[in-house]
């Protein structure tokens, strides 16, 4: 079975990429899964953290991957150890179309990281914006998740975000806390979900169950190796594709953020 790849990406720098790609490959070594990490940013946080963790730990494996040209992201893949049945991929902050054009060829599920700030929010509708609307989401479409972080949920940052993220038009799938467990766990190369008998990460520890039950769910269909048709079977599959294809997207879709929804508030 070939492993699924989900991608954690953001235009915008800092808003928890690194941290939610150490801890998401945490949760599925504890599952019992065969798992990497695969770093894409030449800052190198994901090695330097995979280098901490303890050999007593689940087993995370750790794939470098600079400098992404198509023939090294081909290579990742080949590198990736015999058993890997997830591959959870750090992406570097950029996003030019070609990188888009890479995510999309290299990603069966992308998780995109949010920060309350209104740059942040802004910058990341913005990123939104430009993957729904890249040709390769609208004739293949993959599950897109955005993961709320740092979040303080009294703050008025929250519920701008909250009141943002209500009218995207992918779910948000989990909402992490800003909370410097987050930071002790890394610091030791490890993720919150190493201390499962930790009471201070208990809340956390829900929000990671849903984002996990998501990503089942959203990539169920794509474990199976595609099947090869008779000949017989891809004319019918091709007649049925045609009646069922969706009328082409509506052309580029309006900004999805007006400017004064990301002015910041008083008080916030
Ligand atoms: N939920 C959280 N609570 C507290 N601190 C957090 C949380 N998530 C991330 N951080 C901290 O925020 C900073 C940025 O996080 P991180 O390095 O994961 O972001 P990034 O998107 O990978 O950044 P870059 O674009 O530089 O690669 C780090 O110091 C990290 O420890
Ligand atoms: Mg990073």
């Amino acid at each position: 079975m070939r492993p699924l790849r989900i991608l954690i990406v953001n235009a915008k720098g800092g808003c928890g990429k690194t941290t939610i790609a150490t801890n998401l490959a945490v949760a599925y070594a504890r599952q019992g899964l065969g798992v990497a990490l695969v770093d894409q940013d030449s800052q190198g946080s994901a090695e330097a953290w995979a280098h901490q963790r303890e050999a007593s730990l689940a087993k995370v494996e750790f794939v470098a991957q600079r400098r992404a040209t198509m023939y090294q992201t081909q290579a990742w893949r080949d590198r990736l150890p015999h058993g890997v049945e997830r591959a959870v991929i750090d992406a570097a902050s950029v996003a030019t179309e070609r990188n888009l054009d890479d995510y999309f060829r290299e990603s069966d599920a992308f998780l995109v990281p949010m920060l309350p700030s209104p740059i942040d929010i802004r910058a990341g509708g913005k990123f939104i914006d430009s993957l729904l609307n890249h040709r390769s989401y609208r004739s293949h479409p993959v599950p897109i998740g955005v993961l709320a972080n740092r979040v303080v949920k009294r703050a008025v940052a929250y519920d701008r975000l909250t009141r943002f993220l209500e009218r995207l038009p992918v779910p948000t799938v989990a909402t992490f806390a800003d909370s410097q467990l987050y930071l002790h766990a890394a610091e030791v190369g490890a993720g919150i979900l190493d201390f499962p008998h930790d009471s201070r990460f208990a809340a956390e520890r829900g929000e990671w169950s849903a984002l996990l039950r998501w990503l089942e769910a959203a990539l169920a269909d794509k474990s199976a190796p595609p099947a090869r048709p008779s000949a017989q079977a891809g004319k019918a599959a091709a007649a049925e594709r045609a009646r069922s294809t969706p009328a082409p997207m509506a052309p580029r879709r309006a900004p999805l953020l007006a400017a004064r929804e990301v002015e910041p508030a008083v008080g916030a």
